[in-house]
């Protein structure tokens, strides 16, 4: 039982609560009370609490109080840790190339395209829906390099009421596309201006994070102009790192004076513990250390890795290294904006690694909820606000019927909640997931209006 004083009481839920905290992986709450406060923060939460105390103490009546229905529970919002926003107009095809050349053949045409505003109006508001519906509370988004494109997709996720990073892409070099491009000078002030402008429009869940496309799309210039912006500024950096053969070989040679690909980051200040960085799937133990010792975390994008035939993360010695780690879709080379598809993909991957090596300590699907949840949050530096239900935190949570009418889940027996838990991470879609809620506000099912 954890209570404490804060704002008036806005709503109490009644029922199952299944969420991480720093000390159990999956803790479940039964015929528990969660009282959310009128600023969307949970003010408390336990199991066999009376509730007449309570609405005393807390100066509630009776009637804010919901009971949640059978084979219902509660869980965490699920937290993407890298999405391509601008790719989802094509996910679900052009998966049969490696990164280089998909990147080249598929990928910057149709980035080159959200100079059109209405185009970009048009995916940017699908995919935030889409991502929602899917459960997804808080999203870390890359753009492409037009301004006014990215700061449409930070506006649209804010009037949606999801929790969201918004980057607007950086790169001064090697690029097929002829008008997808910038200068050094260009990617600086065009950031600046990104930044300024954002920060104009003081969205409360939304903020701009610094976004280095990937090394082999920057020069060090431009690396260092990035890194000294988030320093100034203190903001948010994302980037790829390690995912392809390919590409680590073309950074050895593209930066022969670093170490290693981290380093290549680290020289230009771009690996504090505000960066999240993609898939690593090629990162030596050493770089792993660097990865600690700065704070800066990593987004493990199961779905990505294989269907561009990129590779495999061992995420269990990521763990390992204390490395912070997050899951993420990587829409477009991932082709589901569903986390619960990385969930399973996250799965898939390390009973791969057990089947070349028994000896691979296979994560199990407690773990894999967690990395999905709370573990997204402390990738993206966001667990003082977000990823489980301790008293003081926002309410960002799934309302989910594992027996919902038409969802793909058939019940047989009494399930205990675990697992229900594990059925619905398995099995189940967006027809499960009956309500969103990202800081105490009901974001989900949309009012017919914006459906
Ligand atoms: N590396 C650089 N850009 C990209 C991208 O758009 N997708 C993926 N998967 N890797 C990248
Ligand atoms: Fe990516």
């Amino acid at each position: 039982e954890r209570q404490t004083a804060t704002a008036a009481i806005q709503r109490v839920y009644r029922g199952t609560f299944i969420h991480s905290t720093q000390r159990k992986v999956v803790e479940v709450l039964e015929d528990a009370l969660l009282g959310v406060d009128t600023q969307g923060k949970i003010s408390f939460i336990g199991s066999g609490q009376d509730l007449s105390q309570l609405s005393q103490t807390f100066g509630f009546s009776p009637c804010v109080v919901t009971e949640l229905k059978e084979h219902e529970f509660f869980m965490p919002g699920m937290v993407d840790t890298h999405i391509h926003a601008s790719q989802y107009s094509y996910a679900g095809t052009a998966l049969d190339m490696p990164l280089l050349q998909w990147l080249n053949t598929y990928t910057f045409p149709v980035e080159s395209g959200f100079g059109d505003m209405e185009f970009a109006k048009k995916v940017y508001t699908q995919l935030v829906k889409r991502t929602l519906r899917n459960g997804t509370t808080t999203a870390c988004y890359f753009a492409t390099i037009h301004t006014d494109a990215s700061l449409l997709l930070a506006q649209i996720a804010n009037d949606f009421g999801q929790r969201a990073l918004v980057g607007k892409v950086c790169m001064d070099r090697n690029n097929s596309v002829k008008h997808y491009k910038e200068t050094t000078h260009e990617s600086q002030e065009e950031t600046n201006r990104f930044i300024a402008e954002f920060f104009a429009r003081k969205y409360p869940l939304v903020k701009p994070v610094v976004t280095p496309r990937f090394a082999p799309s920057c020069t060090g210039a431009l690396l260092g102009q990035l890194g000294a912006i988030a320093k100034n500024n203190h903001l948010h950096i994302q980037s790829h790192i390690s995912e392809n053969p390919e590409e680590v070989k073309l950074v050895k040679e593209l930066f022969p004076d670093s170490e290693s690909y981290t380093d290549v980051y680290h020289k230009y200040n771009l690996l504090t513990d505000m960066t999240v960085m993609a898939h690593g799937c090629y990162l030596s133990d050493k770089e792993l250390e660097l990865f600690r010792q700065t704070g800066a975390s990593l987004s493990h994008c199961p779905n990505s890795n294989i269907s561009l035939c990129s590779g495999l993360l061992d995420v269990r010695n990521v763990l390992n290294h204390k490395v912070k780690l997050g899951l993420g879709t990587d829409v477009a080379g991932g082709y589901s904006a569903s986390m619960l598809d990385a969930v399973r993909r996250t799965l898939d991957t390390s009973k791969v690694l057990t089947i070349q090596d028994p000896d691979h300590k296979t994560l199990n699907f407690e773990e894999v909820f967690m990395l999905a949840t709370l573990g997204g949050s402390q990738a993206l530096s966001l667990d003082d606000q977000t990823g489980n239900f301790e008293v003081g935190k926002d309410f960002d949570a799934l309302r989910v019927n594992v027996a919902a009418p038409g969802a793909p889940i058939d019940l047989f027996q009494n399930d205990g909640p675990k697992v229900l838990l594990e059925r619905f991470l398995n099995l189940g879609d967006d027809r499960n997931i009956v309500e969103v809620f990202v800081a105490g506000r009901s974001v989900l099912p949309l009012a017919e209006s914006a459906r």
